[in-house]
């Protein structure tokens, strides 16, 4: 979910929803706003995008402040009810709110028994909550900050009282938000690409504080009440990397983008000498560790894959890739020297950090990798390496995969150097390389236009094998097909097909072939022979050098550790255009969300 928050001396109603509209990508479920004058509270909430939520609003309302949400449904399905801002039954207290209360049900319970509750949301307990100790403190302070004492687990909130035109009330704990300051006015938000047109100064704030924001002051608090003093920083996003530009779509400019996010990539981890330039303490972290565990989730978690292979051939350390929603609470065995490497394009992933949270109490040290370099996990790590990939705005994630693959391959490559190891690849060489064969494919799009016509035009399902390496892609390709088409697609590793899935080839079934490296292409020809005798109408996808007559398309060669960078693109691309025909909302498909900042 997403909230945005203004307080000033203009009109708020613009601020709100352009705000929503940039933090549309943490959920689109519903929406809503609340503003606040004289007159009292005006709230419009719509189910559906925010394009609904701007024909709602009333233009004649004019108040300069007010609060807003764009939700990812969790307790309670998606509709106008369970739709925030949420009030308490007085209508004095209105709230927006991210994140998910663990004890809800307890509070509800324990406090709120006399209360008829009008939605299913955890949120709207706390709402409620914050009015009981109104009415027995008369202070609103007081109540706001009970409240906040009593929550347990996620939130991110921001609250107006009926009868103060004069304070935003605002706390978190494990949720992100922001405090952005202007002259005049102040902002919240939980991401500063939503209020970027507004400020690029921020403040942060720390789990369980308590922030009252005025027009023209900030004041935060600790739960007890003393105030802290914190410097604001600058945000470092360029408002016109958060714009489409002549493209269609986010996904297709983000995809096209990826050459040049290897060459940042480069010229980031690249000193005078172009000898690759990593900070020490990562250096000397890495040096220590006996093992790494990398926690990730979805196209991460993809990407983490990738990179295992790659620590382990290159810098010789064993690795494991764990689910992060999984690690937290069926945790392996730990060698003596564990390394965490936390992969995350937004830095917020709830089941990432609570992974983060849990280790640190065990005293490991956390690399985070992320697209975000303020972002939670990149704070609360030990430290960070940036993917330089600029703001990734598609749900789908493209550029940060492959970003996070060649910083993985940047950090296995100096780890190798470090350790004295002989190095087996010139990675700058070989990135560059990476970046012009990128360029070759996503001038393609005409034919993997066609190729998505013939091969994925009404299927309802289809697969995607490889092997080695090749597994790790199609099970990424697989991903990005499912995400945007909703075509059932899934990953396997070649020889495993015939154990058991072979069973849903049917005549015309589509299947994805993948095969880049020279040790595995017999075997997996052999396996596409085994779906062809069984109906499959079968694209291969190969890499020069390894061609065959039959095969759809030919990447170009490039390093064989690097060949993901390159064959996940034209499985972009395969992705994108089946989704664009079966007329699915590309950038934004249904039930998702980019940034999970719920458990
Ligand atoms: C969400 C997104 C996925 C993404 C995953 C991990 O589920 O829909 O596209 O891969 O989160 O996100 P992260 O920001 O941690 O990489």
């Amino acid at each position: 979910c997403g909230i945005v928050g203004y307080i000033g001396n203009n009109d708020s109603k613009n601020v709100l929803l352009h705000g929503l509209e940039k933090l549309e990508y943490r959920g689109y479920d519903s929406a809503g706003i609340a503003v606040l004058n004289e007159e009292g509270v005006h709230l419009t909430k719509v189910k559906g995008r925010i394009a609904k939520l701007k024909e709602s609003v009333d233009d004649s309302v004019q108040a300069t402040m007010g609060i807003g949400h764009t939700r990812w449904a969790t307790h309670g399905i998606p509709s106008i009810t369970n739709a925030h801002p949420h009030q308490s039954t007085s209508g004095k207290f209105t709230i927006v709110h991210n994140g998910v209360i663990e004890n809800y049900q307890d509070l509800k319970r324990e406090y709120l028994s006399d209360v008829t509750f009008l939605s299913e949301t955890d949120t709207e307990v706390i709402v409620q909550l914050i009015d009981k100790f109104y009415q027995e403190h008369q202070d609103t302070l007081t109540a706001f900050r009970k409240a906040m004492e009593l929550l347990k687990g996620s939130y991110a909130i921001g609250m107006i009282d009926v009868d103060d035109t004069e304070t935003l009330y605002v706390s978190k704990n494990k949720s992100p938000l922001l405090i952005g300051l202007g002259d005049g006015f102040n902002v919240i938000a939980s991401d500063a690409m939503a209020t970027l047109k507004e400020t690029n100064q921020y403040l942060e704030i720390n789990d369980k504080e308590i922030v009252l924001v005025t027009r023209n002051h900030v004041q935060i608090q600790k739960l007890d009440g003393t105030v802290v003093e914190r410097e604001p920083y600058t945000a470092q996003i360029d408002a016109s990397d958060i714009e489409k530009g002549t493209y269609p779509h986010y996904m297709l400019k983000e995809i096209d983008e990826q050459p040049i996010v290897i060459r940042n990539i480069i010229k980031e981890y690249q000193d005078e000498n172009n000898e690759l330039k990593l900070n020490n303490d990562i250096r000397n972290a890495m040096k220590k560790a006996d093992r790494i565990y990398i926690i990730a989730a979805g196209t991460s978690y993809h990407a983490g894959l990738v990179g295992k292979e790659l620590l382990e051939k290159l810098a010789s350390i064993p690795t494991e890739v764990h689910v992060a929603s999984e690690f937290s609470y069926n945790m392996p065995l730990l060698s003596e020297k564990p390394l965490f490497i936390f992969l995350s394009q937004s830095g917020e992933t709830a089941d990432s950090r609570a992974v983060l949270v849990k280790i640190k109490e065990l005293g490991y040290p956390a690399l985070t990798i992320t697209n975000v370099p303020g972002s939670t996990l990149s704070r609360e790590a030990d430290y960070t390496l940036q993917l330089y990939a600029g703001p990734e705005i598609a749900v789908a994630s493209t550029k940060a995969y492959t970003a996070q693959i060649a910083v993985l391959a940047i950090l296995a490559t100096d780890t190798a150097a470090v350790k004295g190891k002989e190095i087996e690849i010139d990675l700058i060489k070989e990135l560059a390389i990476v970046s012009s064969a990128m360029e070759v494919l996503t001038d393609e799009k005409e034919e993997i236009e066609r190729l998505a016509a013939e091969y994925l035009p009404t299927t309802r399902n289809a697969f995607f094998i490889g092997r080695s390496g090749d597994y790790n892609v199609s099970l990424e390709g697989a991903l990005k097909l499912k995400e945007i088409s909703y075509i059932q697609a899934e990953g396997f590793a070649g020889g495993e097909l015939k154990h058991g899935t072979i069973a849903l080839i049917e005549e015309g079934t589509p299947v994805i072939a993948v095969t880049t490296h020279e040790n595995v292409n017999y075997s997996i020809r052999g396996n596409v022979q085994e779906v062809v005798a069984r109906g499959a109408n079968v694209l291969i996808v190969s890499m020069k050098g390894l061609e065959e007559d039959t095969d759809a398309f030919v990447l170009p060669k490039v390093h064989e550790l690097l060949t993901p960078l390159v064959s996940i693109v034209p499985l972009q691309l395969l992705a994108y255009y089946a989704a664009l025909h079966r007329d699915c909302d590309v950038d934004k498909p249904r039930n998702l969300a980019k940034s999970v900042t719920v458990e």
